[in-house]
């Protein structure tokens, strides 16, 4: 995969691809980055990025030339690739957004800042529009590193095992299982006996039982999408009706 990210802070992402699974996968040629300022694609004497608003208010407004340029000259003839405006009024990011998004093998990825982003941006250039949660960052750099972060470990070899990312919190709709490592006991803390039973089957029986535990006890609402037991599912209405 390729991903290609415009933003007013490239250095920014220096530490992000030079180290761990993202050095890694980008050395053995699974993905390449192409970091681009968004002011390189300025013309005039002083390199303006952003305006003022139309109609007044505060704060500044990306000016829709440069972005425009900027993804014409990276996306050459390709009309398949999504051409993605991080912003808090996107749609709100998720595991199926990244599976989804990690399906391609081109993505260019647009970091809005200040007040705001010309609105033929999201119009006309923009095909998808991203959020990763309910809060205000001051730009889009960090939410382009969550997707990206949350999409590259999904591609085939990033991570070590094959089977790891089906494991995780939110793949199969539940939080993950509490995992333990040695030493079996830490300051008098143990760690649950039946992992260290070796019987496979009720290891797993085990683990299942606690990610439905600890869903339920945390986040109740993911269990209205989770493929759930009878079992699970008269425990989940129980509780919903205590
Ligand atoms: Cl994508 N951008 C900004 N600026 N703030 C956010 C966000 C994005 N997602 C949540 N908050």
């Amino acid at each position: 995969m390729h991903i290609d990210i415009l933003t007013l802070f490239a250095q920014i992402f220096q530490g992000m691809f030079s180290l761990g699974i993202f050095k890694r996968a980008i050395d053995q040629g699974l993905v390449s980055v192409g970091i681009h300022n968004i002011r390189d694609y300025t013309h005039d004497k002083h390199h303006s990025v952003d305006d003022y608003p139309y109609g007044g208010g505060a704060g500044m407004v990306l000016k829709p030339e440069p972005i425009f340029e900027a993804v014409e000259s990276i996306k050459g003839e390709s009309s398949t690739v999504p051409i993605i405006l991080l912003t808090p009024q996107g749609r709100l990011f998720s595991q199926q957004i990244a599976q989804e998004l990690s399906k391609y093998n081109h993505l260019i990825l647009i970091c809005g800042h200040y007040e705001g982003v010309d609105e033929r941006v999201r119009e006309h250039l923009a095909t998808d529009e991203i959020s990763i949660g309910d809060y205000v960052l001051s730009g889009g750099e960090l939410a382009a590193m969550v997707v990206i972060d949350a999409v590259v470990r999904l591609l085939p070899g990033v991570l070590g095992s094959a089977a790891s990312p089906l494991d995780d919190s939110h793949v199969a709709g539940l939080l993950e299982y509490p995992q333990y490592t040695r030493p079996a006991i830490y300051r008098g803390w143990s760690v649950p006996e039946v992992l260290l039973s070796g019987n496979h089957a009720q290891i797993a029986d085990w683990r299942r039982e606690q990610a439905f535990l600890r869903t339920l006890e945390r986040r109740s609402e993911l269990l209205d999408k989770a493929e759930l037991s009878l079992e699970e599912r008269r425990l989940m209405e129980k509780s919903r009706h205590s």
